[in-house]
């Protein structure tokens, strides 16, 4: 799309003026890779739902917070996950890995109400401790929730956000540090469209005090301009 001149020449969006299908494309399309919510819940009689969200992210650690945003199916009822969360006031939230991939797009599958996504992944659980939706067995780290609060953000989605209550991570990735290994969590993200990106190309960047700014990275014309 460059076409060789200025590289940071842009094209300018005005939100109010974009439909919905505009700015999902704008904003899924560039804010990547987003983390994936495998949520599992149960209905009243006690039935396990599990689909993927990735309007999703980690907002607070003190309270520990968890966000998605699930939206309405075009009739306008909810997804079985928003009103099975309505209806429990909890939900667990399960990291998807790279061997996991396959079984997360079976579970996105539209299935009626009451459809053991679970069982057609061929996939196992481990009970709740503190909720009553099942962690997966498989994914490498799983978070119960008890809902706090759910945001009414219009007419077509809501925005709820979970209480991290208790955790269950495969015991092969933590230490006794709690350091989480991201090899083990092998945890893959979502890009644009039916995109997907792994974790493995990973790198650290320590954060600098100032003294190391000014002694490793701060060019020397701006420490001779004072
Ligand atoms: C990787 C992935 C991410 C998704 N993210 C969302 C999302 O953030 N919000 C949403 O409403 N639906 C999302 N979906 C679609 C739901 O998973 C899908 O509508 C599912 O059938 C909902 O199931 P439920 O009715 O059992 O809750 C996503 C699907 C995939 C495959």
């Amino acid at each position: 799309m460059n076409s060789g001149g200025d590289p940071f020449d842009a094209v300018d969006f005005d939100f109010s003026r974009l439909g919905e299908r505009e700015k999902y494309k704008l904003l899924i399309g560039a804010v990547v890779p987003r983390p994936i919510a495998w949520v599992t819940t149960v209905d009243k009689a006690g039935r396990v739902n599990a689909a993927p969200f990735s309007f999703f992210n980690c907002l607070s650690a003190e309270p520990a917070i968890l966000a998605l945003g699930v939206e309405y199916r075009p009739s306008g009822f909810s997804k079985d996950t928003g009103r099975n969360i309505r209806d429990t006031q909890a939900f667990t939230v399960n990291i998807v890995s790279g061997a996991l991939m396959d079984a997360m797009n079976v579970t996105a599958v539209p299935f009626d109400a009451g459809v053991d996504e679970l069982a057609h992944a061929g996939l196992r659980t481990r009970p709740g401790v503190k909720v009553p939706s099942p962690a997966i067995a498989e994914s490498p780290a799983a978070f119960e929730c008890r809902h706090h609060v759910t945001l009414s953000i219009g007419n077509s989605r809501e925005i709820i956000l979970g209480e991290v209550v208790y955790a269950h991570l495969h015991r092969g990735i933590v230490n006794e540090r709690l350091h989480v290994d991201h090899v083990g969590l092998d945890a893959i993200g979502r890009m644009g469209g039916h995109g997907y990106a792994t974790t493995r190309d990973y790198f650290e960047l320590p954060t600098m005090t100032v003294e190391q700014w000014e002694k490793e990275t701060r060019p020397a014309s701006a420490a001779t301009a004072r």
